[in-house]
């Protein structure tokens, strides 16, 4: 327990130093503890300076506690996985130490809050007359996940070194589990990362992540298509069992980034909620309306053999009135 303490500490001491040839999307973000000794306000991975990957380099939200607000606070962890935030301040030095890192952004304002990564939100590049280390935003993210209340065909990256990467976990049937790679192209990688709120996947595939899959293959041949889908329901719904074609071997990761330039924008949080659920719907309607067809149908022959029936019935018996007439008439 201690040990692993002190390993969590390491890490996130370690964190900042940008590893070599490291290639993280734009948009990322990761929180940082500068604080050790005694009075560590936090080993934790939901609260710290908060840091983000903006133009290949590391660093801070720049903010005087008038700009970055709860909606802002809200959005940074839900994009790190984290039901929003229980509180957030500018002097992030005071509570996790001094963060020596530049600040890259400043005046973030998020116009929605349904967004899933803080890029979809405005913001202006920092400058050094408004911006130092005591301006650094920091937040402590509440720590129910963003997983607890999953819906069909949600995805989420596990098992990367950042909230923007790793390996593709799909909810169905009650269950997460993982995507065979095969068939898989940019298309599908790209849908993966516009459904959590980037604008499209830089690499995908046999990327390295912490372990293999260990849920049920759910998607196998995932097919996208080239027209822009923005949630991957769209691409396959929940099959009703798992797919025995794949390895764990063949799982599907990727790694996401957020282009501001991009004319592709993430999906809000509830753009892909309820696909499975209107694709249903949709069956159900074609076999009501088909069932009514055929009813239909049904309805018509039989007026149109009654109204036979009668008309046939009718014949004989005006035949028979008039035969009587001629009769009379001798
Ligand atoms: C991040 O942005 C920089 C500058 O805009 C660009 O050169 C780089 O390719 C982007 N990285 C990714 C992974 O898209
Ligand atoms: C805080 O920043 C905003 C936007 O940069 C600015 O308009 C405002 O005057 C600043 N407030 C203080 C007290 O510096
Ligand atoms: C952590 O804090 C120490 C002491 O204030 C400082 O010298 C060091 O540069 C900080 N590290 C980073 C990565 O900001
Ligand atoms: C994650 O971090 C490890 C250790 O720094 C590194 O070897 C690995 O390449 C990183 N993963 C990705 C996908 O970049
Ligand atoms: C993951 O699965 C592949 C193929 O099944 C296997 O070769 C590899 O050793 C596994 N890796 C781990 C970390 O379990």
């Amino acid at each position: 327990m201690k040990s692993s303490f002190f390993a969590l500490l390491l890490v996130c001491a370690a964190a900042p130093v940008a590893v070599q040839g490291e290639q993280v999307g734009n948009g990322t973000i990761r929180l940082f503890s500068n604080k050790t000794g005694p009075g560590v306000a936090s080993g934790a991975t939901n609260a710290g300076i908060i840091q983000i990957y903006i133009d290949d380099q590391w660093g801070n939200i720049c903010s005087n506690q008038t700009t970055f607000g709860q909606r802002e606070a809200d959005t940074v962890c839900y994009q790190l996985g984290y039901n929003g935030a229980d509180s957030f301040g500018a002097y992030g030095a005071a509570l996790f130490g001094v963060d020596t890192s530049a600040a890259v952004i400043k005046d973030v304002h998020c116009d929605s809050d349904q967004y899933q990564v803080l890029s979809q939100c405005q913001y202006s590049p920092a400058d050094s007359n408004s911006c130092n280390d005591k301006t650094d935003v920091h937040v402590t993210c509440s720590t129910t996940d963003i997983w607890s209340d999953p819906y069909d065909g949600m995805v989420r990256l596990v098992r990367g070194n950042y909230s923007s990467e790793g390996l593709v976990e799909v909810y169905c049937n009650k269950k997460w589990g993982t995507v065979c790679d095969d068939g898989i192209d940019d298309d599908e990688a790209d849908t993966v990362c516009v459904q959590l709120g980037y604008t499209k996947s830089f690499k995908w595939d046999k990327l390295p992540v912490r372990g293999n899959g260990s849920q049920p293959i759910w998607l196998d041949n995932l097919y996208c298509g080239h027209t822009d889908k923005t949630c991957i329901g769209y691409c396959q719904t929940c099959p009703s069992e798992e797919s025995t074609d794949c390895s764990h071997g063949e799982d599907l990761t990727v790694q996401c980034t957020y282009n501001k330039a991009s004319f592709e924008k993430g999906s809000l949080r509830t753009t892909c909620t309820g696909i499975e659920d209107s694709w249903w719907t949709f069956i159900h309607i074609v076999i009501i309306a088909a069932a009514g067809l055929v009813g239909f149908i049904l309805c018509c022959l039989c007026v149109c053999l009654s109204f036979c029936c009668c008309c046939a019935a009718g014949a004989k018996k005006k035949k028979k009135v008039i035969n009587t007439a001629y009769t009379q008439f001798d």
